[in-house]
């Protein structure tokens, strides 16, 4: 079974479970400020879901690339929407700053 570690906490889930809501079952803070209560509840259009991921999931449908290449995200960086996103192996996340957590200074780590 796939291991998450985010924000300094391990836990396991079924392969396939979406990743944005295996990290709000688990209280992760996947939102920044007032993104966490402004957001499209994972329809994939508000962008604010974002963390870098390190480890086996899926591939990107076209919603999910068609956000990542609007500003203020880019598609050259290495991050992911966590709703558009199924965890297929054990992953290691990072949430950034910025509202859409497009920013470059870690809010949290795998380790904490
Ligand atoms: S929750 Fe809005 S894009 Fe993921």
């Amino acid at each position: 079974m796939p291991e998450v570690q985010a924000q300094g906490k391990t836990f396991q889930c079924e392969a396939g479970t979406n990743l944005r809501q295996v990290l709000l079952q688990q209280g992760i803070a996947l939102y920044n400020n007032r993104a966490a209560l402004i957001n499209c509840r994972g329809v994939g259009t508000c962008g604010t879901c974002v963390v870098q991921v390190e480890g086996a999931v899926s591939v990107q449908g076209w919603r999910e690339q068609a956000r990542l290449s609007l500003p203020p995200h880019s598609p050259t960086k290495a991050r992911r929407l966590a709703c558009q996103t199924q965890v297929l192996g054990s992953l290691r996340l990072t949430k950034y700053d910025g509202f859409w957590g497009e920013g470059d200074r870690p809010m949290w780590t795998p380790e904490g």
